[in-house]
């Protein structure tokens, strides 16, 4: 096996003052090798030949994998430019990176705080959590009202902004009165993408996210990922990783990786499309609850603007009724009613129809897509219209 395939060794180092897009389109490739691609394919293997000794890297498919190796060198590099102990460790979902934490480092006996706000799956995890004798308390995301039922907690998770209501939280200020109590810090940064928030840098223990929205952003891939900073917490992760075995396959990992490259130009476009739409939602009377932390008005926006540097491609807002709800995703014309979001075409749903978040019936998740934004725009005006008979 040669080395480029093996990713053993790093691309280049960039310059320090390097942006976004320079560092969205370089990571994670490993050093140029005459008649090799840029980014090696796919690696698909079971097994690894393995004389001897049975030592790493690679010696069976579920603990490692080349292709891996470099897509989590390509999301560390975007979580923590800089930062070598940083480890990232890939996985098949966001919910198994997400289990992967909660699961190796609480104990029965523990007790965590989880927001009450999250993504709607986080309560099937909070009964599983009980069940192995975990006290889980819950508190909103917005007005830092985690911070109330911290005391003797082994773990704080926040999800910031917060799916689907894009509350955000102050993140220095959580993790550092939960480091004060001795408390691990865990953030989802899904909705954020690394280029919106970096959690390590804020002070949080752990990074988590669904690689599957805008990380990836086309709609075709799942994939989760957990950066760390701790060496023994990531080998607990890892361990987790190998006896769940919620592996990523090779296929999906090089799609996230060659995904990650448009990453600047996407987070960017999308981002200026959801703000450019908010505006315009924010003039229509039948359009309540309308939430973007990019917004200078939200009730985000104060501590979106000092945490974040991207604001996301989610606009959450509420149509007076389920029906009238239904009647507006009928109408429009680009924009699929789907669940997830992130992706480069437009979705939008009425997330009630879950009925797994506290949501009035007419509220809509919408994630932007990188369409025009004129086109985009005028196919929401026309739908409200249309949908308001
Ligand atoms: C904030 C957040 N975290 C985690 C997940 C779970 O990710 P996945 O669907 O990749 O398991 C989702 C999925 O929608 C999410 O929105």
């Amino acid at each position: 096996m040669n080395h480029s395939t093996t990713g053993a060794s790093h691309g280049p180092a960039l310059p320090e003052e390097a942006g976004d897009g320079t560092r969205a389109v370089r990571a994670g490739l490993p050093e140029p090798v005459k008649h090799e691609p840029t980014l090696p394919g796919p690696v698909f293997a079971a097994h690894f030949h393995l004389p001897g000794d049975p030592t790493g890297p690679y010696t069976y498919g579920r603990d490692e994998n080349p292709t891996w190796t470099l897509l989590e060198r390509a999301i560390g590099e975007l979580e923590a430019p800089g930062q070598d102990s940083v480890e990232t460790l890939v996985f098949a979902s966001g919910m198994a990176a997400i289990s992967s934490v909660l699961f190796s480092q609480l104990r029965a006996g523990d007790a965590v705080v989880l927001p009450n706000d999250g993504y709607q799956a986080l309560p099937l995890v909070r009964a599983q959590l009980e069940a192995y004798g975990i006290e889980v308390r819950t508190a909103p995301t917005g007005g830092d009202a985690q911070l109330e039922v911290l005391d003797g907690a082994k773990l704080l998770w926040i999800e910031t902004p917060s799916n689907p209501g894009l509350d955000v939280c102050d993140v220095r200020r959580l993790a550092e009165a939960a480091h004060a109590r001795g408390a691990l810090v865990a953030v989802d940064n899904t909705l954020a993408t690394p280029l919106g928030q970096r959690p390590l840098e804020l002070g949080a223990d752990f990074a988590v996210a669904s690689g599957t929205k805008q990380l990836t952003g086309h709609g075709d891939v799942l994939l989760g990922y957990v950066s760390g900073r701790d060496a023994e917490a990531m080998a607990a992760v890892r361990r987790w990783r190998k006896i769940v075995g919620a592996i990523p396959g090779p296929m999906e990992a090089w799609l996230a990786h060659r995904s990650i490259a448009t990453l600047q130009l996407r987070v960017d476009r999308q981002s200026a499309t959801a703000l450019a739409l908010a505006q315009a939602l924010r003039e229509r009377s039948e359009v309540t609850g309308l939430r973007y932390p990019g917004l200078p008005d939200d009730p985000s926006h104060k501590i979106a603007s000092q945490q974040m540097r991207r604001y996301g491609c989610v606009v959450s807002f509420t149509l007076p009724t389920r029906a009238r709800a239904d009647r507006f995703l009928d109408a429009l014309r680009l924009v699929d009613d789907a669940t997830s979001f992130g992706g480069v075409r437009s979705t939008a749903e009425r997330r009630g129809r879950w009925g797994g978040d506290a949501v009035p019936e007419g509220f809509i998740r919408f994630s932007v897509g990188a369409e025009d934004p004129e086109d985009l725009v005028a196919d929401v005006l026309r739908a409200l219209a249309e949908s308001a008979v």
